[in-house]
């Protein structure tokens, strides 16, 4: 097969570890389906704020703009929470989104029957959940301007929010292309009974949703959308959203899949090329204890063969492998009833990689 070039870039905390565990399936994949890749690691949030007095280097951005794909880990803990905003490992993820323009952001909840139970939702509401979270990545209140400034009351801090109709438009493209590809269904999520930005988001999705008259559009405020993932999680299919309301919503998905160690995500651009990396973080209060959850991670590879490889037997091989393993009943901590029984995250990782064939 070609060589496809993978940049690693796993971080602080468990993003190590979890990348380990991948790592470890990509190099299976090439033993069973003769796939080739060339990794290249490169140091990227707190590690390189250490390292190279930056959360981004020029040179791990370079590694990146040569690979066909990114894996990520995680970033971010305690010892850079006080840093200035430049200094902070979670500006250099931001920066890394930015510069690759990566602004479509694709977090599927797919709950498997065998983990309903480690849910702390009741089983039978989640019954048939299987969703995706579209969020955009590279605009909103995230990247804004942002600043200080004294006033008589005190200090005063201010966070803009700005969209511009391309950038609502493209993602919006998003939602109804997946939905078009699933089951007609999309939620566009906006708060446009207070937010100028969101006013401006729903009328550019009701103007888009003319090209794709199949696709059953429903708009709901965020507020209630938190509320009714909850509610009734299976009724959703595509949510699309803008950056922060797509950042809580997708940790409150989390949970109708058991845990935030089961969700993977794909950030993509105009082309194929692709970032993938589990939805959670660096996991201060677990790094280093070898029991984190792998799985995210794992399927952020399937992933990355789907989207970007165009691996689809392979993808599906990976997927397959995390069922079967979860049907035999083995669990890490974050996913087991019973945590006396839980794995480590090297078992875990073992167990799928030998899983896969
Ligand atoms: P978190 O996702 O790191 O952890 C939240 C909780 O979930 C913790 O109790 C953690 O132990 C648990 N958890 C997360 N991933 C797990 C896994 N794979 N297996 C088992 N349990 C898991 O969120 P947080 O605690 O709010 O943030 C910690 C740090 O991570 C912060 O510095 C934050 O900025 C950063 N962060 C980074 C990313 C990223 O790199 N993409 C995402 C979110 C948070
Ligand atoms: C995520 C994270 C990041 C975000 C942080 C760490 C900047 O929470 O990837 O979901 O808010 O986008
Ligand atoms: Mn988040």
């Amino acid at each position: 097969a070609e060589v496809k070039k993978i940049a690693v870039i796993a971080g602080d905390g468990i993003g190590p570890e979890v990348v380990a565990e991948a790592e470890k399936v990509l190099k299976r994949t090439e033993e069973v389906f003769g796939l080739r890749f060339e990794l290249e690691h490169g140091l990227f949030g707190g590690i390189a704020i250490d390292q190279k007095g930056t959360p981004l280097p020029q040179e791990t951005l370079e590694i990146c703009q040569k690979a066909d794909a990114v894996l990520l880990g995680a970033v971010g803990g305690p010892k850079w929470d006080n840093n200035s905003a430049a200094l902070r490992p979670e500006t250099g993820l931001l920066g890394i989104r930015k510069a690759l323009g990566l602004f479509s952001n694709i977090r599927p909840a797919t709950v498997f029957d065998c983990l309903k139970d480690a849910s702390t939702l009741k089983p039978e509401v989640l019954d048939g959940t299987d969703l995706i979270v579209v969020r955009e990545l590279t605009g909103g209140i995230y990247f804004g301007e942002k600043f200080r400034r004294e006033t008589e009351n005190g200090t005063e801090a201010v966070d803009t929010c700005v969209y511009n109709v391309k950038e609502i438009e493209r993602i919006a493209r998003q939602g109804f292309e997946i939905a078009m590809t699933r089951s007609k269904r999309l939620a566009s999520v906006d708060k446009a009974n207070v937010l100028e930005t969101s006013r401006l988001w729903r009328e550019t999705v009701i103007k888009l949703h003319a090209e794709y008259p199949e696709v059953e559009l429903e708009h709901i405020l965020v507020d209630n959308c938190a509320m009714q993932l909850l509610r009734r999680p299976s009724s959703f299919d595509v949510i699309v959203t803008e950056n922060m309301f797509g950042d809580i919503l997708s940790d409150e998905a989390a949970m109708l899949t058991g845990s935030i160690g089961m969700l993977s995500s794909a950030s993509l651009g105009e082309g194929a090329f692709g970032l993938y990396e589990p939805v959670h973080g660096s996991a201060p209060d677990i790094a280093g204890q070898g029991i984190s959850n792998p799985i995210a991670t794992i399927l952020s590879v399937a992933l990355m063969f789907r989207l970007t490889f165009g691996y689809h037997k392979e993808a599906e091989a990976i997927e397959r492998a995390v069922k079967e393993v979860l049907d035999a009943g083995h669990r890490t901590g974050d996913i087991a009833v019973d945590k006396s029984k839980a794995i480590g995250t090297t078992a875990m990782g073992d167990l799928i990689v030998a899983a896969i064939r």
